[in-house]
C-alpha cells in the first residue's frame, strides 16, 4: 500500500503522515476538527477558580537540576464539599494531554456528582500542557530538545498528581478526607495507574475509556480500525463499501490531468496545498473521531456534531443530496463531521491550529506510549495495511532523535495477565468502555474481582459516562451512571467505616 495512515493519537490527537517517506510529514495537527469558536463556551460559566502549585522538575532524581521547580496549574470548586471538619471527598481529575480547563469543561459527570457526594473538586493539569510548562512556563523552551523534553512522562506527571494533593489536603487540614481520582482516556489510564501506585492517597479510581491495555504486543494493531470498520458497516453494509471504496478512486483521479482540481472542487476545499495524502488524512480524521464521539446527543466535544453522528455520516451517503458520485456522497459525510455549524466556507486541508495544546502527545508518543493503532486487515473501512514498529521508529529518530521504549508502560504498570495480576492485588477501579469506541479494543472490558469492576455499554462511545448530561440520555446512559455513582458510595462508605475502626 502506497500511503498509509500510521497514526500516533490519542484521545483528540492524530498525528498522521506518509510510511513512504519520513521526511514528508503531513500535517501534523488536523486541528480543523476543534474550532477556536468552542472555547467561548468557557467564558460563559464560572465553574471553578483556578490556582497554581509550585512543583518539583524531578521527582526521580537528586542531582541539582531536578530540584528546580515549575508552576502547575490545577482548577478548584469547593460549592459543594461538606469540608474538612467532615471528612468531606475530594474528587481529583487526573489531566490528560492538553489543556486541563477543557478537560474540566468536559467531564460534567463530576460536578452532577458533587452535590451528591458533598465532594471538593479538583482538576489538575498534566506537565508540559495547557500553562503547567516547567522551564519558566515557556513553550520554546520545554520543548526545545529531548534535554527538556525529558522530563514529560507519566510517572512525573502521576509523582505530580501525588505531591499537589498532600499538600492540598495539608493546606486544608482536610487529611483524612477520601480522595477518588477520575479521568477519561489517557487521563483515565492514569488514574487507574494511580490507584494502583498511590493506594495511600486515593481509595479508588473512575477510569473511563482508559485503553490501558493498547500497547505492543498486548492489544492487536487491527483492533482499533477493526471497530471503526464495524461502526460503519452495522449502520449500513453501503455506506461501508462507498467509503471502502473511495481510497483508490482518490489516489487515481489524483493522479489524471487536472485530478486534483477536480477534487479541491468536488470536495469545496480550500485554495491552498492539497494533495491525495492530505485528502485521505482529512476524511480518516472524520471518520475516525466520528466513531469516537458517536455520541447519543449532540456534542461539542472535538468539532459540534450532531447525535449519532455516525448515522449522519451513511445517511449523508446512502441518500446524497449534492450528487449520486461518490466524491458527492463522501463531501456529504465530511460535511458531517466539518461543517456541522454550517459556517465553514470552504474547508482547509492545511490547518494545524491546536486551539487545546494538544502537541506534546508526539513527545509522550515517541518515548513510553508506543500504542499500535492503525494496522488495517482486508475487511477495513480503510485501505489495508500493516503496522510495523519500525515506522514508529524512524518516525520518532526523525523527528526528536529518539528511541522509543515499547515495553516501558508494562514493565512500569503491568498490562500482560491483567486480569491475573490484579486479582490477588488491587481494587476499587471502575473500567468504562463504550463498544463503539475505538480505543475500546485496548481496555479491561471483564471483570476481574468484586471491586475492580468492568462497565461496558454496547453503545456508548469515548467516554460517554463523563460528559454532562442531558434530557435526552437514553436509559443505558442513565443506568452505567448510576451504577458508578453506587460503586463509588460504597467505596467512600467503606473507608468511613476503616477510618473509625482501624485507623490508629
Ligand atoms: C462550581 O460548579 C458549579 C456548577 O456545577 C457552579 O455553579 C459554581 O459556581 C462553581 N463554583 C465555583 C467556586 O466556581
Ligand atoms: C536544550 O534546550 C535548552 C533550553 O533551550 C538549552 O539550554 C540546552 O542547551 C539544549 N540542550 C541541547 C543538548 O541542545
Ligand atoms: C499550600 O499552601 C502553601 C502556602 O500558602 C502554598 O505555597 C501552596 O501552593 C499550597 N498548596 C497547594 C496545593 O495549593
Ligand atoms: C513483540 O513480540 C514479538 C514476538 O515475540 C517480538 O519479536 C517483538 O520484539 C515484540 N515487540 C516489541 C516492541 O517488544
Ligand atoms: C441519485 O439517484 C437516485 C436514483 O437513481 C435519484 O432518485 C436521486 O434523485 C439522485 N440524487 C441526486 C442528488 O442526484
Ligand atoms: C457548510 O454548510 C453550509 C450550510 O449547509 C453550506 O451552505 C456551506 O456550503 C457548507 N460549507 C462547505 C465548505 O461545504
Ligand atoms: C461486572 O460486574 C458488575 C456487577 O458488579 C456488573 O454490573 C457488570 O455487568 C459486570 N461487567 C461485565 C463486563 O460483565
Amino acid at each position: 500500500m502506497a500511503a498509509g495512515f500510521l497514526l500516533v493519537w490519542f484521545s483528540f490527537f492524530i498525528l498522521l503522515f506518509s510510511t513512504i517517506s519520513v521526511a514528508k510529514i503531513a500535517p501534523t495537527f488536523p486541528s480543523s476538527i476543534i474550532r477556536p469558536e468552542q472555547l467561548l463556551l468557557s467564558t460563559k460559566h464560572q465553574l471553578y477558580k483556578t490556582k497554581y502549585f509550585t512543583q518539583t522538575l524531578d521527582h526521580f532524581n537528586f542531582n541539582p537540576q531536578s530540584y528546580q521547580t515549575f508552576q502547575q496549574r490545577y482548577l478548584i470548586n469547593d460549592t459543594y464539599w461538606g469540608g474538612a471538619h467532615k471528612n468531606a471527598p475530594i474528587f481529583v481529575y487526573t489531566g490528560n494531554e492538553g489543556e486541563i480547563e477543557w478537560f474540566a469543561q468536559n467531564t460534567g459527570f463530576m460536578f452532577e456528582t458533587a452535590p451528591h457526594f458533598k465532594a471538593l473538586l479538583v482538576f489538575i493539569e498534566h506537565r508540559f500542557y495547557g500553562k503547567s510548562v516547567p522551564f519558566g512556563g515557556e513553550k520554546v523552551v520545554a520543548y526545545s530538545n529531548t534535554s527538556t523534553l525529558g522530563y514529560l512522562s507519566s510517572t512525573q506527571a502521576l509523582a505530580d498528581y501525588a505531591t499537589l494533593i498532600i499538600d492540598l489536603k495539608k493546606n486544608l487540614t482536610a487529611t483524612e478526607s477520601p480522595v477518588v481520582v477520575f479521568g477519561g482516556s489517557y487521563g483515565g489510564m492514569l488514574a487507574a495507574w494511580f490507584r494502583l501506585k498511590y493506594p495511600h492517597i486515593t481509595i479508588g479510581a473512575l477510569a473511563s475509556s482508559s485503553p490501558i491495555l493498547n500497547f505492543v504486543n498486548l492489544t492487536s494493531p487491527y483492533s482499533f480500525n477493526d471497530i471503526i470498520t464495524r461502526d460503519f458497516r452495522s449502520e449500513s453494509e453501503n455506506c461501508y463499501k462507498v467509503i471502502k471504496s473511495s481510497w483508490q478512486q482518490i489516489g487515481d483521479t489524483a493522479k489524471q490531468p487536472g485530478g486534483l482540481h477536480m477534487l479541491r472542487k468536488s470536495f469545496r476545499i480550500c485554495k491552498n496545498y492539497i494533495d491525495a495524502d492530505s485528502l485521505k488524512n482529512w476524511l480518516y480524521t472524520a471518520y475516525a473521531y466520528t466513531a469516537m464521539t458517536d455520541y447519543p446527543t449532540p456534542s461539542s466535544f472535538l468539532s459540534p456534531l450532531p447525535a449519532y453522528p455516525v448515522k449522519q455520516m451513511c445517511k449523508a451517503i446512502d441518500n446524497p443530496t449534492t450528487g449520486n458520485d461518490t466524491f458527492a456522497k463522501l463531501y456529504g459525510a465530511a460535511n458531517v463531521y466539518y461543517n456541522h455549524s454550517g459556517t465553514a466556507t470552504c474547508f482547509n486541508l492545511a490547518d494545524d491550529s491546536d486551539p487545546h495544546d494538544l502537541s506534546g502527545w508526539s513527545w509522550q508518543a515517541c518515548t513510553e506510549m508506543i500504542m499500535p493503532t492503525d494496522g488495517n486487515n482486508k475487511e477495513s473501512i480503510f485501505p489495508a495495511s500493516e503496522w510495523h514498529y519500525e515506522d514508529r521508529v524512524a518516525y520518532c529518530k526523525f523527528h526528536f532523535d529518539i528511541e522509543p521504549r515499547p515495553n516501558w508502560i508494562t514493565t512500569e504498570f503491568g498490562g500482560h495477565d491483567i486480569h491475573m495480576v490484579l486479582k490477588s492485588f488491587g481494587s476499587n477501579i471502575i473500567f468504562f468502555n463504550g463498544l463503539r469506541d475505538p480505543w475500546s479494543g485496548g481496555g479491561v472490558l471483564k471483570n476481574i474481582s468484586k471491586s475492580i469492576v468492568a462497565i461496558v455499554a454496547k453503545e456508548g462511545a469515548h467516554h460517554v459516562d463523563l460528559r454532562f448530561s442531558s434530557k435526552e440520555d437514553p436509559q443505558w446512559l442513565k443506568d452505567v451512571r448510576k451504577q458508578e455513582v453506587k460503586i463509588i458510595a460504597k467505596w467512600i462508605s467503606q473507608y468511613y467505616y476503616d477510618l473509625a475502626h482501624f485507623s490508629a
